[in-house]
């Protein structure tokens, strides 16, 4: 890994084994970008990637040379009004109206290590020799303004990190309309683009559409990462699956309002951009103050679309996820949302944790209305104290109880929300997100709590931190059910208005931080009514995120499928409910439940008393397997085999590999039964060829390259005893795999 800068050619080449990415300073002093992709040797000169060309219809800067159009030539870090009408990186209002800018070459810096983000979340080093950091100072004379441009790139991760600082170096007033967090232009645009997209209980789908000459995006404007969108695209060249070809993800660490786009031109170039949505945004930059953007990981796989997730999983579970519960084998947790949903008392919650202990499970989890009056979701948010008719002991008494039952103790909270029916409200009604004049909306029965004013970050902090102090907790769930609506604050000037979502989302990362620094021994799990804010943003402060509300074993093969793109098991919350499943009703088996929720953090989301004795039984032996191969699910590698957008009515598979390829763990399902299967075979992936594996159930051993190139195949064997398994809808099996050695 190194950044090599040629002073003659002023060329930037940041490499490390596998990838490339070259930056040139132009001949107008703007910068330029020249190559991203699979590694290119180093040479003196790559002068000849530059590709200049005149047409009739460009405008170009200068007098003698209608060849240079900032229109068709590829950079850094777009401007607007110089000749480039494509969309650009950065816009901004300026005292004499103009929104013209011209961000030239000043300076660079290339060092060891990667620096924080200021009131950000952000991959990050260990050890300084883990990743080189080019820093370029561009700046512009006229208004003043200086821009740094970060790029990182690792040792161990294809990776390109970026993000992007504004600074107002005069004395006018910047009106910031838009500040991506990167862009980056390719020279051809013969990709697709795949996105996450869907809906609270439908999260993270695979879409994927050809890139056509206009634009096409993703984005939120809900003050949220959102279920509908999530802050992460890939473009991918035509014929790239799951393990093979060529794709590049770009994955923004945030979880406000994003946009992700890509503009083809009428050259058939592509243009990748990503940041806070500029929609709505507007961030007044008076002089002396700075902009800081969220961070952009860009990664470049040729190993196809598992290719880019192995990158994302392994960068995120060991350099975006901090603290120790990075480290930590995660505890088996039950919760008692679907098992009460408002309608508990202490007594309820110690008969469910004492079953729960008796089957092992490790962590109680006790889910809303334990605050305030809270017995339905039209009260209390705000008022963190306990109810005292539900819990007489407080959450301390309650936490007594269940820790001496010997399990640990975790609570939820909804920190940013508040009910009109509180006593905080009562107290300070102007603390709400609102338009003075307006019309304030509800989400479920709720308002936002006004997160851009420190006050309220800090009351909520002290509210919290006196529970979190008092009581023996070591799991927090932070829940977040609306998005936001009359985006304003009652403390702020008119002009800047236009910053309240993102000082939100600042404020909602301060109390995080302070949390997470003052009770490092707590695990966090986000969540956002189901998967409504699964981003990397939080990941940085929560190392386990909600998946989806949705625990049906069906749906949540899909829901798994798309998160797993860019999101490791680890994080991804995942657990066994009741069954008919409460959101859509299907019966599904146990054992398809576990199979399913197995690939995540696994837990259980039911009452166990109402299991019966078979089942307890059943649900133990779920426990132990868990306990047993845990490590091994979250460390992994993971692979999709089949997917459930492509085969809705037949086989998902999946596979965890450990990194030393000794043992693997697939996961095989089938939705809808069919009559008279044929021979079925799965390949399998990422095993050692030279490995001789033993298949548990199976007296044959196979090779590795077997298992790979022909495949499990699932004949005779398959016939007389598989099949019976699969003669039902909704089955599923693991296959263990180890090898002899
Ligand atoms: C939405 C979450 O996704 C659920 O798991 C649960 O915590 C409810 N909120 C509680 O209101």
């Amino acid at each position: 890994m190194s950044i090599i800068f040629n002073e003659k050619t002023r060329e930037f080449h940041l490499f490390n084994d596998n990838i490339s990415y070259i930056i040139k300073i132009f001949k107008n002093e703007q910068l330029g970008h020249l190559y991203f992709g699979k590694k290119v040797r180093h040479r003196e000169s790559f002068e000849h990637l530059l590709k200049t060309r005149q047409r009739a219809d460009t405008p170009y800067p200068f007098e003698d040379d209608p060849t240079f159009s900032l229109d068709n030539v590829l950079q850094e870090y777009p401007t607007y009004g110089t000749s480039d009408f494509r969309e650009p990186a950065v816009h901004i209002w300026q005292e004499d109206g103009s929104r013209i800018t011209n961000f030239k070459y000043k300076s660079y810096r290339i060092f060891n290590g990667k620096p924080k983000l200021k009131e950000l979340p952000a991959v990050y080093v260990e050890k300084a020799e883990e990743a080189v950091t080019l820093e370029i100072i561009l700046e512009d004379t006229y208004i003043n303004a200086e821009l740094y441009l970060l790029y990182t790139i690792f040792e161990e991760y294809d990776t390109v990190v970026r993000s992007a600082r504004l600074v107002n170096k005069g004395s006018q007033k910047l009106n910031i309309e838009s500040v991506m967090s990167m862009s980056v232009d390719f020279l051809d645009g013969e990709f697709e683009m795949l996105h996450l997209s869907g809906v609270w209980a439908r999260e993270r789908e695979l879409k994927v559409r050809r890139v056509e000459q206009g634009i096409q995006s993703v984005s939120s404007t809900r003050g949220a990462s959102s279920a509908v969108q999530n802050p992460f695209m890939a473009l991918k060249r035509y014929g790239t699956k799951e393990h093979n070809g060529e794709v590049y993800g770009f994955s923004l660490v945030y979880s406000g309002s994003f946009l992700a786009q890509v503009e083809m031109d009428y050259d058939r170039q592509a243009r990748v951009s990503m940041g806070i949505n500029p929609f709505d945004f507007k961030w007044l930059l008076q002089g002396g103050e700075e902009f800081q953007t969220p961070e952009v990981v860009m990664v470049y796989s040729d190993k196809g679309l598992n290719g880019m997730s192995h990158i994302y999983h392994d960068l995120y579970r060991n350099r975006l996820i901090r603290g120790v519960w990075r480290d930590k084998t995660r505890p088996i947790l039950i919760n008692n949302w679907e098992a009460t949903y408002f309608d508990f008392d202490e007594d309820k919650i110690v008969q469910i944790a004492k079953t729960s202990k008796e089957l092992g499970l490790e962590l109680f989890v006790l889910d809303d209305g334990w605050f305030g009056k809270r017995n339905n979701d039209k009260s209390s948010l705000g008022d963190w104290f306990a109810n005292g008719e539900k819990l007489p002991n407080g959450i301390k008494g309650l936490a007594e109880r269940i820790v001496e039952l010997g399990m640990q103790f975790g609570l939820w909270f909804e920190p940013e929300m508040i009910s009109k029916n509180s006593m905080l409200y009562e107290k300070h009604p102007d603390w709400v997100l609102c338009v003075k004049g307006r019309n304030k909306s509800f989400g479920r029965n709720q308002y936002v709590l006004d997160f851009s004013r420190k006050e309220v970050v800090n009351y909520i902090y002290e509210m919290m931190a006196k529970i979190l102090k008092d009581a023996q907790i070591t799991y927090i769930k932070w829940d977040m059910n609306r998005n936001m609506t009359e985006i304003g604050s009652l403390a702020l000037p008119a002009e800047r208005q236009g910053e309240v979502a993102h000082r939100y989302i600042l404020g909602v990362y301060s109390l995080y931080e302070r949390l997470t620094s003052e009770f490092p021994h707590i695990l966090f799990e986000s969540c956002a009514g189901g998967g409504g804010r699964f981003d990397p943003g939080l990941l940085y402060y929560a190392p386990q995120t909600w998946t989806s509300d949705n625990t049906d074993a069906v749906e949540r093969l899909k829901i798994q499928y798309g998160t797993s793109m860019v999101y490791p098991l680890s994080c991804m919350g995942s657990h066994v409910s009741a069954s008919p499943n409460h959101q859509i009703l299907r019966d599904t088996p146990l054992e398809t439940r576990a199979n399913t929720a197995y690939f995540g953090t696994f837990g259980y989301e039911l009452d166990v008393n109402k299991l019966s004795e078979e089942e307890k039984e059943e649900v133990r032996a779920q426990i132990k397997f868990f306990k047993e191969y845990r490590e091994f699910i979250h460390s992994g590698d993971f692979y999709r085999l089949l997917s459930p957008f492509d085969r809705e009515d037949e086989f998902t598979a999946w596979a965890v590999v450990s990194k030393d390829k000794q043992e693997a763990l697939v996961g095989l399902y089938q939705v809808l039964a069919k009559a008279n299967l044929g021979f079925f075979k799965l390949r399998l992936v990422g095993l050692n060829p030279e490995y001789e594996y033993i298949v548990e159930g199976r007296e044959e051993t196979y090779f590795g390259d077997e298992l790979m190139n022909i495949g499990l195949v699932f004949n005779k064997q398959y016939i007389e005893e598989g099949i019976k398994k699969f003669r039902k809808d909704f089955t599923s099996q693991l296959i263990k795999i180890k090898s002899k050695f």
